[in-house]
């Protein structure tokens, strides 16, 4: 066993170096079919295989996606399909030159003995699923955990239950996709639903971070080949008092820096529900402030703050394509931008103008 981990090793770590490389970031499209349905039904878009297959198709197909983004996170659905000219999904990317990664737990399910807070599930067969979607051509995994702060209910939640149940799956899951070759994304979101103040944020986040690494050591995960894709550390949606940009990427690499070993070569964050601008600015003002301090990239893994206004401007019609294709470059462009401390007001401009 240990045999195979080292000839996979360098493997993992230079797909975990090249998912950062470049200012690029990775862009999530690996909804789970009730997810996307929501997102549709919202939009009068039909709920089928059909609709969610041509969504796909329109992202994947948008001219010069290589440019900005490094890998795409698939769903099981999305990884067995294919352009309608027959082309399937997992050639488009690798010849855009752009790495495959495949969602791999099947969702976070009520966990029992603790209302109102979450576990995700999907270690049972994992190994064997692992198998056959790096047969595939997947290179890489992800894995979301997700912990709600309740500020007002003040029962204690997260828990510490729920947070070590998290981040001993998580640790679970990384060392499986270590074994099979391929690296983990290691994404222990901190819901921003709530009315909690940015510091309750930074506590939870900064446990949450300490207990997922404890649980990454003890399950032998290689910190080289593995990329952790967290919030940023926010003001709860209906706090009253919103944190400014700075405070945010203060707050958020401060935890970061307190809680990630140096060893991890890349920090991918999710978008969380953000306004695709304010997700953009927050990344901008952490690389402006202290990309030249840090140990490992900042770099984004934006499903929302990347897809949404592509979605809105499609609506499930062809005539509707090309429009939303540049609405999505536009947005995978202002995040490399982004990871260079060189995204502006202007740049949202120049969508306008579109
Ligand atoms: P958002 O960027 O929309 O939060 O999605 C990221 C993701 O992959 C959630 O698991």
């Amino acid at each position: 066993m240990q045999k195979l981990m080292n000839m996979n090793t360098q493997k993992l770590i230079d797909t975990a170096i090249a998912m950062v490389a470049g200012d690029k970031g990775l862009l999530a499209i690996d909804e789970s079919n009730p997810t996307c349905n929501k997102r549709f039904a919202k939009l009068g878009i039909p709920q089928t295989i059909d609709a969610r297959r041509n969504y796909r198709e329109l992202i994947l197909t948008t001219p010069d996606l290589g440019k900005y983004i490094s890998g795409v996170i698939l769903y099981d659905e999305t990884i067995r399909q294919q352009k309608k000219d027959g082309t399937p999904f997992v050639k488009i990317i690798i010849d855009a030159g752009i790495i495959p990664g495949i969602k791999v737990d099947t969702g976070a399910k009520d966990m029992a003995g603790y209302p109102g807070e979450k576990i995700t599930e999907g270690l049972d067969g994992l190994r064997l699923r692992l198998a056959e979607y790096s047969q595939m051509g997947a290179r890489f995994a992800k894995w979301r955990a997700v912990i709600a702060i309740d500020a007002i209910g003040g029962d204690g939640i997260p828990s510490r239950a729920c947070i070590e149940a998290n981040a001993h799956a998580l640790a679970r899951y990384s060392s499986l996709c270590q074994e099979a070759g391929l690296v983990p994304v290691v994404e222990p979101e901190v819901l921003m639903g709530g009315t909690h103040t940015i510091e309750q944020c930074q506590k939870v986040t900064e446990e949450v971070l300490r207990t997922v690494f404890n649980q990454l050591f003890i399950q032998r995960v290689i910190l080289k080949g593995m990329i952790l894709k967290p919030n940023m550390v926010l003001s709860g949606l209906n706090c009253s008092k919103q944190a400014s940009v700075d405070e945010v990427a203060l707050a958020t690499v401060e935890s970061l820096l307190l809680t990630v070993p140096a060893a991890v070569p890349g920090i991918t964050f999710l978008s969380g529900g953000q306004p695709c601008e304010l997700a953009s600015a927050r990344l901008n003002a952490m690389n402006i402030r202290f990309k030249s301090q840090l140990p490992w990239a900042l770099s984004f893994s934006f499903a929302r703050a990347i897809q949404q206004p592509a979605l809105e401007i499609w609506q499930g019609k062809d005539e509707n394509i090309l429009m939303a294709q540049k609405a999505l470059s536009h947005l995978a462009r202002c995040n490399l931008a982004a990871r260079r401390g060189e995204y502006s007001a202007e740049m949202e401009m120049e969508m306008e103008k579109i």
